[in-house]
């Protein structure tokens, strides 16, 4: 495997702040369609979860500045459902997705010796845990 570059990781942080712009979107349109009492207690994370992925995208963007880059303002299009159980598996399927991203970001920080930005995404990625932790819950996984 090539090395990582400084420049090919500010690449893959601009994808990665695409996607939180793109959950941030996703959670606040699925909390709003998301129906029935069963569903009041996830609603209520998913709202939560919105305003966690923003504070995400917002750390991503300043460490792309630092690193030199400019802040992308693309966003992925959000996947949407009218129903319950499909929007959580969308969601589901976004953190995982997350995660695994993150996983590899650390290890390509780490090889840079940006452990700042290491830090950072450790952080980011303890929080995407736990949103799949709070899915798999509601999906009854
Ligand atoms: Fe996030
Ligand atoms: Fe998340």
């Amino acid at each position: 495997m090539a090395a990582i570059t400084k420049k090919k990781l500010v690449e893959l942080l601009n994808r990665d702040l695409s996607l939180e712009y793109t959950a941030c979107i996703q959670y606040t349109q699925h909390q709003a369609v998301l129906k029935g009492a069963m569903y009041q207690s996830i609603q209520k994370e998913l709202i939560i979860h919105a305003q966690e992925e923003l504070a995400h995208a917002v750390i991503i963007a300043d460490q792309i500045d630092y690193l030199g880059g400019v802040p992308t303002i693309d966003v992925v299009p959000p996947k949407i459902s009218p129903d319950n159980v499909r929007m959580l598996e969308q969601d589901l399927a976004g953190e995982n997705d997350a995660i695994k991203r993150y996983i590899l970001r650390i290890k390509q920080a780490e090889e840079l010796d940006l452990y700042h930005l290491a830090q950072q995404l450790r952080n980011i990625l303890a929080v995407e845990q736990e949103h799949a932790m709070d899915l798999e819950q509601a999906l009854g996984k």
